[in-house]
């Protein structure tokens, strides 16, 4: 489904380049779970953001179902990023101010989508990721690993094709993104989504589809 074929980026600050991805090549199916990992700094936030279509890549093709991603303007691409692509950071961002439901069906008010039928998708989210009896708490009164469970919700709600999170286990103890790891390989099932994460919890290994390893930009392992 998703298609990345010698994708570079290379940042200028102050007049020096920094070569952050240096010619990726790398394909994901519908449905697969594919861990990212490498020390810090080797282009793992850059990689998942070319590839969420966050930012432009300084040379090769990001291509969605056969489609360059790269050809499409501004406004067309925001409308992809809506339909398609879900993200979770390691920083929740939940907004404090509302529930958990609220949180979740933001996206899909933000879509246009009517309140009722909001509500009614939300709901059926936080029930998937196992917190129907935490709908009207607010982030302060959830645990770590529950906000990231709203967040992920949140990610899904509008039936994306491909999620991607960053480092989402980076705050949580190892049993508790353990358990975030197992509910990603659940929603990669049930909606067929295709699941792209960052993270250090070394038990991605054992239940994702593939894995690979950067270094100074480079995939220097692929299983
Ligand atoms: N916006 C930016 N401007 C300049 N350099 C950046 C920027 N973002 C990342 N880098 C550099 O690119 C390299 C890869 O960064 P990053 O993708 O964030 O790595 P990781 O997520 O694996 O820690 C690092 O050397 C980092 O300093
Ligand atoms: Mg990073």
């Amino acid at each position: 489904m998703i298609e990345v074929s010698d994708l570079w980026k290379i940042y200028n600050t102050n007049g020096s380049n920094v070569e952050a991805l240096r010619g990726i090549n790398l394909k994901v199916d519908q449905g697969q779970t594919l861990a990212i990992e490498g020390v810090s700094g080797s282009g793992k936030s850059t990689l998942l953001h070319l590839m969420g279509t966050l930012d432009h890549p300084s040379k090769g093709d990001i291509k969605y179902d056969g489609e360059n991603v790269l050809n499409k303007s501004d406004t067309e691409l925001a409308k992809f990023r809506n339909n398609k692509i879900g993200f979770v950071f390691q920083f929740h961002y939940l907004l404090a101010e509302f529930d958990a439901l609220e949180n979740v069906m933001m996206p899909a008010l933000i879509n246009g989508i009517n309140k009722n039928q909001a509500q009614e998708l939300a709901l059926k989210v936080l029930d998937n990721v196992g917190l129907s009896d935490r709908v009207t708490h607010r982030p302060g009164e959830l645990s770590g690993g529950e906000q990231q469970r709203v967040a992920i919700a949140r990610s899904i709600v509008l039936k994306p094709r491909v999620i991607f999170a960053d480092e989402p286990t980076g705050n949580l103890d190892r049993k508790t993104g353990s358990s975030i790891i197992d509910l990603f390989v659940k929603l990669s099932q049930e909606y067929k989504v295709s699941i792209i994460v960052v993270t250090h919890n070394s038990y991605v290994s054992s239940c994702f589809d593939k894995k690979i390893n950067l270094l100074d930009g480079k995939i220097v392992y692929e299983n």
